[in-house]
């Protein structure tokens, strides 16, 4: 299978899982990218079932709206049953790197509230020790060389993702050469220093389950 055909089959598994997991009338979450794509157009066909989606991007909000499916405002949100989307890397203990599509905040926010957060990726994604994919930090531009600097004053050399804004407005480091061997303490510790509006560590808040796309079909973890 190529790695477009991996996608679509996690994004129809994913809102399978939907289905069968998120009550009528509940607010699904939805992510950023290629792999969440796949899951907004499986999705479509049921969408109605549902009061509406929150969306993690803007990117996101017109597809969803493009399909007819409602977007709300996370603030009018009390629970969101299901948060399904995409990863760059994701391990054994389903921690991941996120935020390749620049999405990492908003997609941390709609995490945090969600009750069950399910990712999906191709099994390229899925790694042994994160840290490959290059580690993408949002700063507010005002604060980017001095963050620029602790950074690499933790071992990674972060690079300015050229031309780039986020939807909150600010710009993104990617950090590369990181061997990500304890992802909690380096998301806690990156998320300390001033001018840090989040990085793209989900270790505190990983992912509950992981429907794996492989040649052989989609595998469930949790
Ligand atoms: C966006 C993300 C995406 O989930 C991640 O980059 C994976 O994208 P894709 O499914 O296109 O490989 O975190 O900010």
């Amino acid at each position: 299978m190529t790695q477009d055909e991996l996608k679509q089959a996690v994004g129809r598994a994913a809102a399978d899982y939907v289905a069968a997991h998120a009550p009528a009338g509940s607010v699904i979450g939805v992510g950023t990218g290629s792999t969440a794509n796949c899951f907004i157009d499986a999705l479509a066909p049921i969408g109605s079932r549902y009061r509406g989606a929150v969306a993690s991007s803007e990117a996101t909000r017109a597809r969803l709206e493009r399909h007819g499916i409602p977007v709300l405002d996370l603030n009018d949100v009390d629970t969101i049953p299901v948060y399904v989307d995409g990863a760059d890397e994701i391990d054994g203990g389903l921690n991941m790197i996120k935020g390749g599509g620049g999405a990492l905040t908003r997609e941390k926010i709609v995490a945090a509230v969600a009750t069950t957060f399910v990712c999906i990726c191709d099994a390229s994604k899925r790694v042994e020790v994160m840290g490959r994919f290059p580690l993408p930090v949002e700063v507010i531009p005002m604060a980017r060389a001095h963050v620029a600097r602790e950074l690499a004053s933790l071992g990674g050399t972060p690079v300015l993702r050229a031309g780039f804004v986020t939807d909150n407005g600010n710009q993104i480091l990617d950090v590369h050469g990181l061997a990500i061997t304890d992802p909690k303490g380096l998301e806690a510790r990156i998320n300390q220093i001033t001018g840090v509006v989040t990085n793209g560590l989900f270790a505190m808040r990983p992912a509950d389950v992981l429907l794996l796309g492989t040649d052989t079909g989609v595998r469930t973890f949790s």
